[in-house]
């Protein structure tokens, strides 16, 4: 994909045409196995089409709803009934009238279960990565940022200063470094520290106390983004509570799009002037429509479930999930990046036989996410398998099963051409 995204010529109406004529190519020979639809939502099992409009049916690994909440009876009834009584708009930003009671109860809500201060909601989790940094950090201060944070996060630090200084993953070591060559010149300008606490491709988790403490060290401020661990690990509050972290992080920033059933974002801070700077400084705060009352009524009855025996329950079966797909995968010879979490990655390696696999899991009957570069390092290309707490045992089984038998064809596949193209030459 990446061979795409720099085209030149002065009519920019064909610069898609390359990328479509490649996307075709692969498309037409059942290789593409991106944006496609559910049918009925995202259920464990579901009905979706690919983007011919094939049908495929099978068990679905490929969404984020890791606490199965998207489906709830009373997150379904909230959402009506919200509907009936605030309509289905909030019609303006947050800076002007487009706040309503629930935003208002939703970001005291999220800043209390965090033990912060204060929290200011966004339209989206891309949004809140994006607006905290583009927010906060002007042209002369510095980014010092895990090498592999999210890409709301990256395009967040390109659009507020050309200062990024970018560690090695999860090496807080190499962190330090970066802050000391940057504080041996410059004591005069902010520096954001930038991670994740659970890493979306890789599964893997910062030492976060070792982080913000070199922080303090070097006057810089840490923010981690949340997303995936946020409602899913531990008590509910991930990393940052098992790390026992809890308000003692700078920034949290976090999406309610993985675990808590709707769109939105937040970030959430330790005083109100911070919250209000974000408000009248991010752009996808300030110049974007908040969160609609049904988003954020359905939100908050999330936070309800997660924070009550009915969350642990929840938390305690997808664990149990997490840790059966991964024996199983071990048991039939597939490896995985990382670790226990909602994210599971199946190993494939080459992009070849990963989109060999890629045609046949539709078929056998698994939605599973394929990621390759840019997304990941080249020859590390892998299947996202998303958990979710409803996934049966059943399911787990078929969908490892199917997984292997892809796998086993792909690769004698990959056997075959190997020895034909050898035979011609
Ligand atoms: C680490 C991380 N941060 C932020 C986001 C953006 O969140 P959303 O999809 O809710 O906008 C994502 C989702 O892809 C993510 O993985």
């Amino acid at each position: 994909m990446r061979d795409f995204r720099v085209q030149s010529g002065a009519d920019l109406l064909q610069r898609g045409d390359k990328f479509f004529h490649w996307q075709n190519t692969r498309r037409e020979n059942g290789l593409w196995p991106f944006s496609r639809s559910t049918q009925a939502g995202p259920g464990t099992v579901c009905d979706a089409a690919d983007d011919r409009g094939n049908p495929i049916h099978g068990v679905n690994f490929a969404s984020q709803d890791y606490l199965s909440l998207s489906a709830h009876p009373v997150m379904r009834a909230v959402a009506i009934e919200t509907i009936r009584s605030h309509g289905v708009h909030s019609a303006g930003s947050s800076a002007l009238v487009g706040n309503t009671n629930l935003s208002v109860e939703l970001e005291r809500r999220i800043a209390d279960y965090l033990q912060m201060e204060e929290a200011i909601l966004y339209p989206t989790g891309w949004a809140a990565g994006y607006g905290i940094i583009r927010g906060l950090v002007r042209s002369a201060d510095h980014i010092v940022m895990d090498q592999l944070s999210h890409v709301c996060l990256q395009e967040g630090a390109n659009a507020a200063t050309r200062n990024i200084h970018q560690f090695r993953h999860l090496d807080v070591e190499h962190c330090r470094r970066k802050l000391a060559g940057i504080r041996a010149s410059d004591t005069e300008n902010g520096i954001l520290v930038v991670t994740e606490g659970l890493f979306s491709m890789d599964s893997d988790t910062p030492n976060i106390a070792a982080l913000q403490e070199v922080c303090h060290e070097y006057g810089a401020t840490l923010v981690v983004d949340v997303a995936h661990d946020f409602g899913a690990l531990g008590d509910g509050r991930g990393h940052i509570g098992l790390q026992a972290m809890l308000g003692r992080v700078d920034l949290v920033m976090g999406s309610f799009s993985k675990t808590f059933g709707s769109n939105g974002g937040f970030v959430a801070c330790h005083s109100r002037a911070i919250k209000e700077y974000l408000r009248f400084y991010s752009p996808s705060a300030t110049f974007s429509n908040a969160l609609s009352p049904m988003q954020a009524a359905v939100v908050l009855k999330a936070l309800d479930i997660v924070d009550s025996a009915e969350g642990v329950e929840l938390r305690a079966k997808l664990l149990h999930n997490v840790n059966l797909l991964r024996s199983t995968l071990t048991a039939n010879g597939l490896e995985y990046y990382g670790d226990p979490s909602a994210i599971v990655a199946v190993k494939m390696g080459t992009e070849g036989l990963a989109r060999l696999v890629s045609r046949r899991l539709p078929v056998l009957g698994l939605l599973s996410n394929l990621v390759e570069y840019p997304a990941v390092a080249k020859g590390a290309a892998r299947f996202r398998m998303q958990v979710m707490a409803g996934h049966t045992e059943d399911n787990i089984v078929r969908a490892v099963a199917i997984m292997k038998q892809a796998v086993t064809e792909a690769r004698a596949e990959l056997e075959q051409v190997g020895e034909t193209r050898a035979a011609a030459a």
